[in-house]
């Protein structure tokens, strides 16, 4: 296991393994690795003769007062992670190496961003389809691998891939969670002990909407309302947003008749979290 810093080394590599027919898979993360990325690089293994896990926690993804700054890294912990799980090159540049003076170009999309997450954070899915479109053209993979756990974020680079033709298999993945069942994520190490307690509203609040769309409910306010009320009884959290929208579109829907999803997003004191179901899966 390699860990390469510049474009021209990851893509001299994946020549090399192309020249001798191996496929390749995908995992684009911002790093500070857990299971649920750990979930990722297992099944691209599985698919794949090679893994490339990208480490890059990108800035044009966050706006001018997220988290950038604070968000955790430890590229030690994540080399370990990524061989422990049979990855094979961590591609982990700077900023620098992605983003040279006057870059200038993007890859913007409407509709699908303009729900969900990308409504409080406007510049967040430009960010994302831009530097998943570059990874996707510096490692030309077979496949690429993204959880469920992001499922606006998956549903619209489903989109991009489709709308601009891009020849890469996608593989979405499902979401892990902690034994108590707050879904992973690099963000919850911002947690404090009493927030931390806290969070667990969102997963039971998700338990609770697939509970009553097992039971056969159809009408989106009334999971979606059941779920606000859960939220709404811990004094920590504050709802950013409960909805169900179309799950290849994003769009609100009043009566759950196509595949759809749940999603929220919860802020626990100053940290935002997300989480949701697809109906399909419960
Ligand atoms: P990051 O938040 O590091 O997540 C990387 C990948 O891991 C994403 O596809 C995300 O959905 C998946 N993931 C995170 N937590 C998960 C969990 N609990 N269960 C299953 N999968 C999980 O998402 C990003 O980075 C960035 O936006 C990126 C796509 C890398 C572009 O910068």
């Amino acid at each position: 296991m390699k860990t390469v810093k510049t474009i021209e080394e990851v893509r001299r590599q994946v020549k090399e393994w192309k020249a001798q027919g191996l496929t390749v898979g995908l995992v684009p993360t911002m790093g500070y690795l857990h299971e649920g990325h750990a979930s990722l690089i297992d099944a691209s293994h599985r698919d794949n003769d090679r893994t490339v896990v990208s480490d890059f926690v990108n800035p044009m993804q966050f706006g001018p007062t997220e988290d950038l700054d604070s968000y955790p890294r430890d590229m030690e912990r994540d080399a370990a992670l990524v061989e422990a799980h049979g990855g094979d090159l961590i591609f982990a540049p700077e900023p620098e190496e992605m983003y040279h003076d006057g870059f200038s170009s993007f890859v913007d999309m409407t509709v699908l961003t303009e729900e969900l997450c990308g409504l409080s954070r406007p510049v967040h899915f430009r960010g994302v389809c831009t530097v998943v479109s570059k990874l996707f053209n510096i490692v030309q993979p077979d496949r690429a691998y993204f959880g469920k756990k992001d499922a606006q974020q998956l549903a619209v680079i489903r989109h991009m891939v489709d709308d601009l033709n891009m020849d890469i298999e996608l593989v979405g993945c499902p979401i892990v969670r902690e034994a108590d069942g707050l879904a992973k994520s690099s963000r919850n190490t911002y947690l404090s002990p009493e927030e931390r307690k806290a969070a667990l509203v969102l997963s039971k609040a998700i338990f609770r909407g697939m509970e009553l769309v097992r039971g056969g409910e159809k009408d989106s306010a009334a999971v979606t309302g059941a779920m606000k009320a859960l939220i709404e009884a811990e004094p920590l959290a504050r709802i950013d947003y409960v909805k169900l929208v179309d799950a290849a579109t994003m769009q609100q829907i009043p009566t759950i008749d196509r595949p759809a999803l749940c999603a929220i997003a919860v802020y626990i004191g100053k940290t935002r979290l997300i989480d949701n179901f697809f109906t399909e899966d419960v």
